[in-house]
């Protein structure tokens, strides 16, 4: 039987193989049996079908290999599957990535989103009001804040990175597409996550993967820069909720109120491995080293969530310190999984990314 044809609600999540994808898909597959989640992915070095093993055989989950600056196949599988609405998280998300690649943050961030923008815009004209375009998008559109001040949803965009410069062009096209055609949009902003399946170049992941084979830990410039973070469970709990409750034409920030130095959180970090690992106290922070800065680095990033608490009565599950504990564990029992990840092309981008440092 067709699958995707009984079900009473379709929705397409872009980059669903990918870290906060992966937990979307999983919530929504299992929250919402009678949904047809279809995963849309390209399944690029950050994407891996390894992420979603325990959803992949479920009735209301399919997953789709695409582009999504593949125009004739973004508009057909809108023909194939008719969606209600798109999640769409698809996206080149690392910023250093970024500062050596920019191009390719264009290619996917910007033209792939004004390409599955169209197929919507088409695809769904008779009808705009019954049908969802939301777009996850990140609070470094923001740019960066001095010591003090939070980012709410009216400060003005103020990009300084070419990934940050692509997602707020990204956002800019999905409230024109609103705006202009009369869509039914809705955007996110959210911190930094953490958790389980996050690719290990990013820092809580890396810096997890370095203390276990005590290798150094590379710390950007003087290591004060402040980050939100917000585990990726409650993220993901936010954009269903920004999916079924958030008003059209709206943004909503997302944080974990939950600001910490990157160099406080790493400390943190080598006493929880410490532990975890039957290691001497102080042990993991020997492998701190401090390398070049990252360019251009923003120095400080802080949410305000109060929209999203009051309006949708949001907030985090989990303290930062039970969500940093949980994602030591998941990495450490998921060897197998942090293996096939940094096999191959990993060691490529490790070398080139920190050997000049
Ligand atoms: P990720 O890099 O882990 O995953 C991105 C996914 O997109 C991968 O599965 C990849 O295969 C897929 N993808 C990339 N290019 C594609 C293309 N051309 N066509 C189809 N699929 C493609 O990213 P993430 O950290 O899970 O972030 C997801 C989204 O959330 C991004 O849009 C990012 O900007 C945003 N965001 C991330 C964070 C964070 O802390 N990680 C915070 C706020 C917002
Ligand atoms: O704020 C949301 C954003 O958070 C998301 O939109 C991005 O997709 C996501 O990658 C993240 O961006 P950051 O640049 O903040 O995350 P990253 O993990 O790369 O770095 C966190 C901080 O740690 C930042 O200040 C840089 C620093 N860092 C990072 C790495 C990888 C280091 O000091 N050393 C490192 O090796």
């Amino acid at each position: 039987m067709n699958k995707e044809k009984k079900m009473n609600k379709s929705i397409i999540v872009t980059g669903g193989a990918g870290f906060i994808g992966s937990h979307v898909v999983r919530l929504l597959v299992n929250k919402y049996p009678d949904y047809n989640i279809i995963n849309l992915d390209k399944l690029t070095y950050a994407g891996n079908l390894e992420n979603l093993r325990d959803v992949e055989s479920m009735p209301n989950y399919v997953f789709e290999k695409a582009d999504i600056t593949d125009e004739a196949r973004i508009r057909s599988i809108f023909e194939k599957y008719s969606p209600d609405g798109v999640i769409h998280l698809a996206a080149e998300s690392h910023v250093d990535r970024s500062i050596s690649n920019p191009l390719e943050f264009v290619r996917t961030n910007v033209l792939g989103t004004v390409i599955l923008l169209n197929a919507a815009r088409d695809y769904w004209k008779d009808d705009y009001d019954r049908h969802r375009f939301y777009h996850v998008s990140t609070d470094e559109v923001y740019g960066s804040l001095g010591e003090t001040g939070l980012f709410t949803e009216d400060t003005p965009y103020d990009p300084r990175s070419p990934y940050s410069a692509s997602k707020a062009a990204s956002d800019h096209f999905v409230r024109a597409y609103g705006n202009t055609y009369g869509m039914d949009v809705v955007i996110s902003n959210c911190s930094n996550n953490y958790g389980s399946h996050q690719f290990p170049e990013k820092l809580i992941p890396l810096f997890i993967l370095n203390i276990k084979e005590k290798r150094p830990l590379p710390v950007y410039g003087d290591g004060r820069q402040t980050r939100d973070w917000l585990w990726v469970n409650d993220h993901a709990r936010a954009i269903d909720l920004i999916y079924h409750r958030g008003k059209s034409g709206e943004t909503y920030n997302v944080g974990g109120f939950n600001e910490w130095q990157n160099i406080d959180l790493i400390r943190s970090l080598c006493r929880i491995m410490d532990e975890k690992l039957g290691r001497e106290e102080g042990e993991s922070e020997k492998l701190l080293t401090y390398v070049k800065d990252r360019a251009g680095h923003d120095r400080r990033y802080a949410i305000d969530a109060s929209k999203i608490k009051e309006e949708l009565g949001w907030t985090p599950s989990i303290t930062f310190e039970e969500g940093l504990e949980k994602t030591v564990d998941w990495y450490l029992e998921n060897e197998a999984w942090l293996n096939n990840v940094t096999s191959g092309e990993y060691q490529n981008y490790y070398q080139q990314q920190y050997e000049n440092r």
